[in-house]
């Protein structure tokens, strides 16, 4: 989704404001532009498309001053073109806009008739000029002034050709990051756009505004309280946010898998006593048991890492489990009883659905433990307690490495709960060591690669796909088709295996591939027979079997194996061909698949 660049100091600013830019790209955007205070005046450009064709705009000459900011834009009001491209200009001030002003209708009348004249179809003109309305010298002021007649949600970065070595920065809703550097300071809406400048950050919660000068930063809240805020370090590498010689990072992602779901329990089991130590959750053990009910909030795939959990929950901790996509407990009356606890889980942890799902059930009782990859993201910081995953940072925008993550830290917590109350020690070491067993699998799947890669091309044409899986497979089954949808733009469907009489199996025919995850489990029996049922509508098969499986494979067009293990770590291992099935298929149709249209990496507006 839209970011945001800043910087005060440099007489890089230009080049190091694009380079930024290029390192927001992986969150989706649709134009760039960037506003430079230059010795003779405020330097403006903007561009609809990718960077490449802002860099080509731009008059080096010209860029020459020490301060500016940039954004990548991910269009919700007026297309995606020039004009409506950011930085907004009104007179000398000029703004870089993250969310949505709601009331920019009533504030653009006020405005018109003022005098005001408007050039875009954005809501962030209106703050630009509301900005430049309040300005008598103050840059501060005028923002302040600003923000605190416009509602609605904002990260913003603010600069004023009268005060050519300031960049204000202020959000409400939409994150805000800052780099303290030596005479240079940053500010970003990710901190991916500073790596390589600066570790150092500070991370602005929602009504804090700060301002960066050459000579340092100052943080206030909006309504201009001085307040202290920690300096934080960052902890991972700039090779991390770069594709290491893969030609996608979401290919370097997958590959990434053995890695990182090994980081995500490392450290954390305890296999003697067949348990599990998760620092960040601080619930005594009274608590754990008296867990009565768990609600799993998540948006996109983290959600079906969440219906993974469901499974594994009930199985190991018998603990009631419900999982809601955020967007609709929001929305509702959730009844939250005492001995809830809600798993929130993000990758990014700045999904604004996720989060104000999460604050809906703090505000109503709930223990609220947040599941997240992003280090001093909102929801890392407002959930009371949480588990990072470890999976270092996640560029291509469909989401691989952080779901098995996300469900190794869900194994984890099964175990966790379990052992509390019904799992018994010996249980637990057994589980555990079938999972210390998975980065090695995973390796044997992704071997397969070039194998997939052949199945790809001969599905590669087709518009439709259906995936079946069932039990804890189901939800692979789901995930399986969100990537080829979200990467590919070929309509898919999951289904458990057994619904698809009441309905889908309408739509089978030969033009109609069917991926099946069939795997040795208690229902195999019965997805024989849904395989049985496709083939005799000449429906074509893709099955992904356990090693050694004949039955399934007879049947089968095409037969992807995965190595056997307790069928509910399967997820962790099945899941990984339906990602690199989609990836080919994506890049033989010369899809862009780090950054797929219309997609966005976090999704900061509702
Ligand atoms: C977007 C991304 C998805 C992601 C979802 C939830 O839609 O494109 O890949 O699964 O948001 O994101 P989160 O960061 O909350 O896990």
């Amino acid at each position: 989704m839209c970011g945001i660049v800043g910087i005060v100091g440099s007489p890089n600013a230009a080049s190091i404001l694009l380079e930024g830019l290029k390192r927001l790209e992986y969150r989706g955007y649709d134009s760039a532009g960037l506003a430079i205070m230059g010795p003779d005046g405020q330097y403006v450009v903007k561009e609809k498309g990718k960077i490449v064709n802002l860099e080509a705009a731009l008059n080096w000459d010209e860029l020459k001053g020490t301060c500016g900011i940039g954004h990548t834009r991910w269009a919700t009001h007026g297309p995606p073109n020039q004009i409506n491209a950011h930085p907004h200009v009104s007179g000398k001030v000029a703004l870089v806009h993250n969310g949505i002003i709601e009331n920019h209708a009533a504030l653009k009348i006020q405005l018109t008739n003022k005098g005001h004249e408007f050039e875009s179809q954005t809501d962030t003109e209106v703050l630009a000029h509301l900005i430049d309305d309040f300005y008598d010298g103050d840059l501060v002021k005028a923002v302040q002034l600003a923000l605190a007649v416009v509602e609605g949600a904002f990260g913003i970065a603010v600069t004023h050709l009268d005060e050519p070595d300031l960049v204000i920065g202020a959000r409400r809703g939409s994150p805000l990051v800052v780099g303290v550097g030596e005479g240079v300071n940053y500010l970003a809406s990710d901190v991916a756009a500073m790596m390589g400048h600066t570790r150092q950050v500070i991370y602005l919660d929602d009504g804090e505004m700060v301002t960066l000068r050459p000579e340092g930063v100052q943080t206030t809240t909006i309504d201009n309280k001085k307040i202290t805020k920690a300096i934080e370090e960052i902890t991972w590498d700039l090779d991390q946010i770069q594709k290491g010689g893969y030609e996608h990072f979401m290919l370097k992602e997958i590959f990434e898998q053995p890695q990182t779901i090994r980081d995500s329990f490392r450290g954390r089991i305890l296999p003697e006593s067949g348990d599990v130590k998760l620092g960040g959750i601080e619930l005594t053990d009274w608590e754990l048991r008296n867990i009565r009910r768990i609600i799993i909030l998540a948006c996109g795939t983290s959600w079906h890492a969440g219906l993974v959990g469901e499974y594994l929950l009930e199985e190991y901790a018998h603990i009631p489990v419900e999982v809601e996509y955020a967007s609709e407990f929001r929305y509702r009356s959730p009844i939250i009883e005492p001995g809830t606890l809600c798993l929130v889980i993000s990758q990014s942890g700045e999904t604004i659905d996720t989060l104000e799902a999460m604050r809906e059930a703090k505000r109503k009782g709930a223990k609220v433990l947040g599941i997240t990859n992003v280090v001093g993201s909102t929801i890392a910081r407002e959930s009371e307690c949480g588990v990072f995953i470890h999976a270092g940072p996640e560029i291509g925008v469909a989401s691989t490495k952080a779901f098995t993550s996300q469900v190794t830290i869900l194994a984890l917590m099964a175990i966790l709960f379990g052992r509390r109350t019904h799992l018994s020690a010996d249980r637990g070491t057994q589980m555990l060591k079938e999972l210390v067993k998975l980065p090695d699998l995973v390796q044997k799947v992704l071997d397969q690669s070039d194998a997939i890669k052949k199945i790809a091309e001969v599905y590669a044409g087709h518009k439709n796909c259906l995936y079946l899986g069932r039990g804890v497979n189901f939800p692979i089954a789901l995930e399986g088709a969100l990537k080829l949808k979200e990467i590919s733009y070929i309509h898919a469907e999951g289904y458990p295996a057994a619904e698809m009489k009441h309905g889908p199996i309408a739509l089978i025919d030969p033009d109609m591939p069917v991926v099946v995850i069939a795997t040795k489990d208690g229902s195999y029996d019965k997805i024989v027979g849904n395989v049985q049922e496709v083939r005799a509508r000449d429906g074509k098969i893709i099955s992904i079997v356990t090693e050694g499986d004949t039955e399934i494979a007879a049947l089968s067009d095409h037969v992807i194996t995965i190595p056997e293990t307790m069928n509910f770590w399967t997820p962790l291992l099945s899941v990984i061909p339906l990602q690199l099935l989609a990836y080919h298929i994506a890049v033989i149709r010369g899809e862009d698949v780090d950054q797929p249209r219309n997609l966005a990496k976090a999704v900061t507006v509702e």
